[in-house]
């Protein structure tokens, strides 16, 4: 039928309404897509719980999947699912563009960057012992192939999308060996990239510059180990006005899932309040993985402009509209234009 069927996860607390939200402004965009919905939600199977077959299957088939926040759970013996699904696939690059929007005032109007997080290694690696009572050892494992490959997406994606500049960001003073050998795979990769000019800086330093000028930062691409771009990456939030605001893209060689970078939010679950911004971005930057580039763009003008007007914006960013006031008024655009 011409179409793509596409994995939709819609994910707990308020995933199921910011997905409904993407769905509606999908279908009054005529956007070419078949959602396939799946839940993650793990099951007893051979007395493991493990994420649904069903799920594991729709994602191999479809290869790319849209996927709503899951709520992690907190101690001893849980395993997050959303560390699960990257470790599942193999998605070795988490892709997180921070650019400003034009029109929606926040004390900074000129972010834009992309940072580029190593996905499977790092302190995500899950190896923790207590070694003897009352000391523990939490093990940050890095390896040179990761290293590499991820360094190698983070210069085709400059290459791509026409950035200048890779900056490899790091704490190589203290991290010697780790981050010293994520550091030796950077720059040799960056001998492949002749037209891409590549530096490295400390993830202190990029902290302290960049909420005191994100210009410096502009088109480049940041690419660091896991923990620092789960942090940086919270805090580039910040400057364009949060995690509402924010995309991302978890990219493997075999699958790519799409998600916002916020959580569950299940204090404002099924309210309709919640903002879908970060999920429709998300989605977008999926359509141009699939090369749906016209649509990607014609939605994400509707999106950014309603945004930019202000009338219509959620509690998140100062609004007063709810999700689907908030929905229909992109839906508005679309089908006007
Ligand atoms: C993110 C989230 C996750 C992470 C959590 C939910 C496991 O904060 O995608 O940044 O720490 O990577
Ligand atoms: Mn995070």
């Amino acid at each position: 039928n011409g179409k793509y069927t596409v994995t939709l996860i819609p994910g707990d607390g308020i995933g199921p309404e910011i997905s409904e939200s993407v769905k509606d402004i999908y279908a009054a965009a005529n956007v070419p897509i078949e959602w396939e919905e799946v839940s993650v939600t793990p099951v007893l199977k051979g007395g493991k719980t493990v994420i649904p077959d069903a799920a594991i299957n729709s994602v191999k088939k479809n290869t790319v999947a849209l996927k709503g926040p899951l709520a992690t759970p907190i101690g001893k013996g849980h395993v997050s699912l959303n560390l699960t699904l990257r470790r599942t696939f193999k998605l070795f690059a988490n892709v997180r563009p921070c650019v400003s929007i034009k029109g929606f005032k926040t004390p900074y109007d000129n972010v834009n960057t992309v940072l580029i997080r190593e996905n499977t290694e790092g302190e995500y690696s899950g190896i923790e012992h207590e070694i003897v009572d009352g000391v523990v050892q939490s093990i940050k494992l890095i390896t040179w192939d990761a290293s590499e490959r991820v360094a190698r997406y983070a210069f085709h994606y400059a290459q791509a999308s026409g950035r200048k500049r890779v900056t490899a960001v790091h704490k190589a003073n203290i991290m010697k060996m780790s981050d010293g050998m994520f550091l030796s795979a950077c720059r040799q990769v960056s001998k492949d990239f002749p037209g891409i000019a590549y530096d490295e800086d400390l993830l202190d330093r990029v902290c302290l510059q960049i909420v005191q000028n994100p210009q410096p930062y502009s088109n480049r691409v940041m690419v660091m180990p896991n923990l620092y771009g789960d942090i940086l990456s919270d805090m580039c939030a910040g400057l364009i006005g949060g995690l509402g605001l924010t995309p991302s893209g978890n990219i493997g060689r075999d699958a790519s899932i799409f998600e916002a970078v916020h959580g569950s939010a299940p204090d404002i679950a099924g309210m309709g309040l919640a903002n879908p911004t970060a999920l429709l971005l998300s989605s977008l930057m999926m359509l141009r993985h699939m090369n749906l580039n016209e649509h990607a763009a014609k939605i994400e003008e509707a999106a950014l402009s309603t945004i930019a007007e202000g009338k219509m914006i959620t509690g998140d960013l100062g609004g007063k509209a709810s999700t689907m006031e908030y929905t229909n008024a992109i839906i508005n655009k679309l089908t006007k234009a």
